[in-house]
């Protein structure tokens, strides 16, 4: 049985926890592969909202087993604060929600090292959501890291003691004014590591294998977007995980011809919160509009999120990047009232047109190029099929897919579960 991957395609924030919990029903099996509490996976049913940050939005879907993968980094202090949220919900957490032994800890000096870091960077700061993303994969890569792995055994707390003193000799380093009460922070670190470990710990990669084996259907929750992983997005104004389609096969030890369906999702238009370009960026009214009427705000940090066209060149580079088979466009109903609607369909980089994603799109080299269309009036959310859905709005989704050469599946027109629109 094939493993399906769910990804966000632009910098993140598409909605893929509305998805995951949409489609949960037709998988067994929702495991997340990269990043951490640095995500904010928002699912709405029953007039109530829920965010989630590292658990996989299958956790509400009854009979779907949740795992943690490998690939993420764990904040033990943020994943109990998840579980105390839960608790409401009388789930039976430790046989629904399994966490890799491999995936690494985020530890409290990692929190401060993301903000010594951040503070020492001034202007060029990263807009990181401080949760420590970037120094713990550090320590993966450097081979310095805790895994969940390690909680199992008795020296557990001489090597976080060992990492932690090298850390706080780092943020020394920096020279920067961060106040922290480290003791304090332990404390908490310590309870939630109590918490954690009454969780159940697998070894996820031999767990996934032999769920394809039993035919299993399996689905991989990718977190942030494309266009922020290390090695494909706007470096350096990246998260610190591979968040496109090769990530699922690291960060779950799922081989590559095990890949099934790759469900790509994408705003109507774009947005991204932190630093970093965006060529398609509004600073008028109409970029207003659409926070305002989209709500863009972190579902992690709360802060405003930058909102503005689509941009078909980064979207285009997405998709085959991550090889996507079928494409699931969020938010049209942000889009009713606007009278026209641009798509960046190229891009002026230096001075010739371009149609691919260049190394650099800082606003010095790249300059949008747009096609305008004509917008739609109608309030889409209370449609519940495609034949509803209005004559212009159709014709933006026919432009989309076809220069995408990928058919658009759901058309989300808001954030209700109830309010889905299958093609
Ligand atoms: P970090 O991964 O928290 O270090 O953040 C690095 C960059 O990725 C910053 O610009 C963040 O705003 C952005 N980022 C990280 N996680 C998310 C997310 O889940 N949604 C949107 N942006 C994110």
């Amino acid at each position: 049985m094939a493993v399906d991957l769910l990804l966000g395609l632009q910098w993140g924030d598409e909605g893929k926890g509305k998805i995951v919990d949409v489609l949960t029903q037709n998988y067994d099996i929702i495991a997340r592969f990269q990043g951490g509490p640095n995500a904010g996976h928002t699912l709405e049913f029953d007039g109530i909202k829920h965010v989630l940050h590292t658990i996989p939005s299958g956790i509400f879907h009854k009979g779907a087993i949740n795992i943690v993968g490998n690939g993420v980094v764990i904040d033990p202090v943020i994943f109990q604060k998840e579980l105390d949220n839960l608790e409401k919900f009388n789930l039976d957490i430790p046989s629904i929600l399994l966490i890799s032994r491999k995936a690494h800890l985020i530890l409290p000096t990692h929190r401060l090292l993301d903000a010594a870091s951040e503070a020492s960077k001034g202007k060029a700061k990263i807009g990181s959501t401080l949760k420590g993303i970037g120094p713990t994969y550090m320590d993966k890569t450097g081979r310095n890291g805790m895994r969940i792995g390690d909680l199992e055994f008795s020296d557990w707390k001489e090597k976080y003691r060992n990492l932690a003193d090298k850390h706080e000799a780092m943020i020394n380093f920096y020279d920067v004014d961060i106040q922290y009460d480290l003791k304090e922070l332990e404390e908490d670190f310590f309870k939630a590591v109590e918490t954690l470990k009454k969780l159940t710990f697998i070894d996820s990669e031999e767990y996934l294998f032999n769920a394809q084996r039993e035919g299993k259907k399996i689905l991989a929750e990718g977190a942030q977007g494309s266009l922020l992983d290390i090695d494909f997005g706007t470096y350096p104004f990246v998260t610190s995980s591979n968040t496109t389609a090769a990530g699922a096969c690291t960060g779950l030890g799922v081989a590559p011809n095990k890949i099934g369906d790759v469900k790509g999702i994408f705003k109507a238009y774009t947005t991204r919160v932190g630093s970093g370009p965006f060529p398609t960026e509004l600073f008028d009214e109409d970029g207003a509009i659409m926070a305002k009427v989209g709500n863009e705000f972190g579902a992690t940090t709360g802060r405003a999120r930058r909102c503005g066209w689509l941009d078909l060149v980064a979207l285009k580079y997405a998709v085959q990047i991550n090889g996507v088979t079928e494409l699931m466009m969020m938010k049209g109903d942000v889009l009713s009232g606007f009278k026209t609607l641009k798509v960046c369909t190229a891009y002026e980089y230096k001075g010739k047109t371009i149609t691919h994603f260049p190394y650099n799109i800082e606003e010095e080299s790249v300059t949008p190029i747009y096609s305008e269309m004509d917008g739609w009036a109608e309030d889409l959310t209370k449609m519940s099929s495609s034949d509803q859905l209005p004559e212009t709005l159709n014709k933006y989704i026919d432009f989309l897919e076809k220069e995408l050469e990928v058919p658009i599946k759901i058309v989300s027109v808001g954030p209700d579960r109830t309010q889905t629109i299958y093609r």
